[in-house]
């Protein structure tokens, strides 16, 4: 067991943080066993006096084959699918070249504190399973799944939909469960034809499965849709096709009608909002205060390559940026990279939060020399992450902190 004495800030609600100032953290090989007032405790102790401790952070939305391509820019969705995307997806064929990615990239996550990621790979079977193994060996938690597009995709990365769908099957069957899961992945509607998002659809209600998608994200798109679907609009091609759903999370939303949001509220389905990529493609603003209103879950996601960074903190400052008029607050930016996207995923009784009995997943964060810690420091950790070191990581109780 170990006791670690620091400052802890736990999320509740997208209102409430708990501020745990001088508290015991007190945890085994997995769990998390106490969380006690420093004045009530007794016993050896480790001091972190000079540190906050955060829940592990989640990133709801990311493509680890889009890793090495960030920040190469082209100014909307479908051009830069096409450039630089598409082209290097298809390197990940190569098995070498996957597992090289796959150990950037998850060290990279550990590095600015994402314990747990719901990720998207190339569209290839042995490249998932090698995302899966590395995960495996590094200690990392996360829903993967293997990109599916059976149409109007370039030679070399296109499937037909038995490929999409067989090997698909293969690894839920192969991987999932509650550390490492499997998640549908069918890349969105344009490049997915109808049979295969009907199968897909079907499979994963049969099977409690979860799904991820793309939705409206750019006004091209929208227009593509409707073109090849005929729909009257992009969420009804969802809606018809059996995607959408409880455990079903759609990237994006930005270019919505009401009546999509009703599809959307009325079937249970949740958002992964991506704000820095949303601004650097300029696909939108999302409509924030609407899904709010209507009861819609959402949470953030990085959308890496899209997005720029994997510092989840960042992406909580931009979920604040990107609004033009509305005020997100800290209370809601924490909760939008921890308990929120950990409900979504149906983990909150593990993950999320700190609380006895849930896993030991957790981020020690050092703020800025002189800085003085309070309730106050919540505000300045999602606003300045960048001048927080994230000093050590635990996932599960062990130690991952990734030198260098
Ligand atoms: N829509 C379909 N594929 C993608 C992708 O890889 N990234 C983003 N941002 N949008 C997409
Ligand atoms: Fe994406």
């Amino acid at each position: 067991m170990k006791h670690f004495r620091s400052n802890i800030f736990n999320p509740i609600s997208p209102t409430e943080v708990d501020f745990l100032a001088d508290h015991v953290l007190s945890f085994d090989a997995e769990k998390i066993h106490a969380i006690t007032p420093f004045a009530n405790f007794s016993g050896a102790w480790e001091d972190y006096r000079e540190h906050i401790i955060l829940p592990g952070l989640i990133d709801l939305h990311v493509h680890l084959s889009q890793y090495r391509i960030r920040g190469m820019y082209e100014p909307a969705l479908l051009p830069w699918l096409k450039e630089h995307v598409f082209p290097e997806e298809m390197r990940s064929s190569d098995p070498d070249y996957a597992r090289g990615l796959s150990q950037d990239f998850y060290r990279a996550l550990l590095k600015r504190g994402t314990t747990f990621s719901v990720i998207y790979t190339a569209p290839f079977r042995q490249a998932a399973d090698i995302a899966f193994e590395v995960a495996r060996e590094l200690g990392i938690r996360a829903k993967i799944g293997m990109t599916m597009m059976d149409m109007n995709s370039p030679e070399g990365i296109l499937h037909s939909t038995d490929y999409a769908l067989k090997h698909s099957i293969e690894l839920f069957e192969k991987w999932d469960s509650p550390n490492l899961g499997y998640i549908f992945s069918p890349r969105f509607a344009p490049t997915c034809s109808e049979t295969l998002m009907r199968e897909t659809g079907k499979y994963a209600a049969e099977h409690k499965a979860f799904i991820q998608t793309h939705l409206s994200e750019n006004i091209e798109e929208t227009r593509w849709v409707k073109q090849l679907f005929g729909q009257e609009t992009y969420t009804e091609v969802y809606a018809d096709y059996g995607i959408l759903g409880p455990r079903t999370i759609l990237g994006h939303a930005i270019h919505l009608a009401d009546t999509e949001l009703d599809l959307l509220a009325q079937s249970g389905s949740n958002i992964a909002h991506c704000p820095d990529s949303n601004f650097y493609l300029k696909s939108g603003e999302y409509p924030l205060k609407r899904m709010e209103d209507k009861g819609i879950a959402f949470a953030l996601g990085s959308d890496v390559g899209a997005g720029t960074t994997l510092n989840m903190l960042y992406h909580a400052k931009q979920m604040n940026f990107r609004q033009s008029e509305l005020p997100v607050l800290p209370a809601q930016m924490l909760y939008s990279i921890t308990l929120g996207s950990a409900r979504i995923l149906e983990l909150q009784d593990r993950i999320g939060s700190l609380n006895a009995n849930k896993d030991a997943d957790f981020v020690l964060l050092k703020p800025p020399q002189g800085f003085e810690i309070g309730m106050h420091t919540l505000s300045q950790v999602c606003f300045l992450s960048e001048d927080f070191e994230v000093s050590k990581i635990f996932v599960q109780g062990q130690d991952r902190t990734v030198e260098g």
